[in-house]
């Protein structure tokens, strides 16, 4: 907790001089890189993130710079569903929208693989997301498949992550119309609302669907 304050408290001083900064930075015609402010956010991010090198399931330290709240995973070309699932995240009370929160996101292939030879272990599909003022996020991707030896249902992994909150797990989003669902996989412990989501196909064959997440108390 110690270190959360301390990283806030930081943070407070780093941004008001970084507001101060922005205008000589857009003079320079830096304005594509990322903001101070956004950079020292990023660092609070980073360091809230699980640092354990064997972490299985984290990805917050490896927010990338030019991270925003919507993203896109997948190549033109890619073998795959279409699928675009959108949120918002609200604080505990499951009202106000919820800024500055990172997510990090991950999902298997096409043959429900994350990670080949020379990979990152959660493999092509991972990203992450920065929630704005309105607490919104999204992002295109393939519908992943099941593990191969079909051992549950396809799903999204998802950690949550804010300036003053460590990195951990939301309820894992699965999708309602999998044969390999069961009672299981139906959660609302960490993230509330409906983590299996009903996908609904757009005029593009685009397969939409929508997961909000409220926070947990921490
Ligand atoms: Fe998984």
């Amino acid at each position: 907790m110690k270190k959360l304050i301390q990283n806030r408290r930081e943070f407070l001083g780093t941004a008001a001089m970084g507001a101060a900064m922005v205008p000589l930075v857009q003079a320079c015609g830096f304005g594509a890189s990322a903001s101070p402010i956004l950079e020292s956010k990023l660092d609070i991010l980073r360091a809230n993130g699980v640092q354990d090198p064997n972490c299985e399931w984290c990805g917050a330290r490896d927010v990338p710079d030019d991270v925003r709240w919507k993203t896109r995973l997948h190549r033109d070309g890619d073998a795959g569903e279409r699928m675009l699932i959108e949120g918002t995240v609200f604080k505990p009370d499951g009202k106000t929208p919820a800024r500055d929160i990172l997510i990090y996101f991950y999902h298997t292939d096409t043959e429900g693989l994350y990670g080949r030879k020379g990979e990152h272990r959660h493999g092509r599909y991972r990203g992450w997301m920065l929630t704005g003022e309105d607490g919104k996020f999204g992002f295109y991707t393939i519908k992943p498949s099941p593990y191969p030896n079909r051992g549950g249902p396809a799903h999204v992994h998802m950690t949550v992550t804010g300036l003053e909150r460590k990195e951990d797990w939301a309820d894992t989003i699965f999708f309602k119309d999998d044969p390999l669902l069961n009672d299981r996989n139906y959660s609302a412990k960490k993230g509330g609302f409906k983590n299996v989501i009903e996908l609904k196909e757009d005029s593009e064959g685009i397969l939409r669907g929508t997961r909000n997440l409220r926070l947990w108390e921490v």
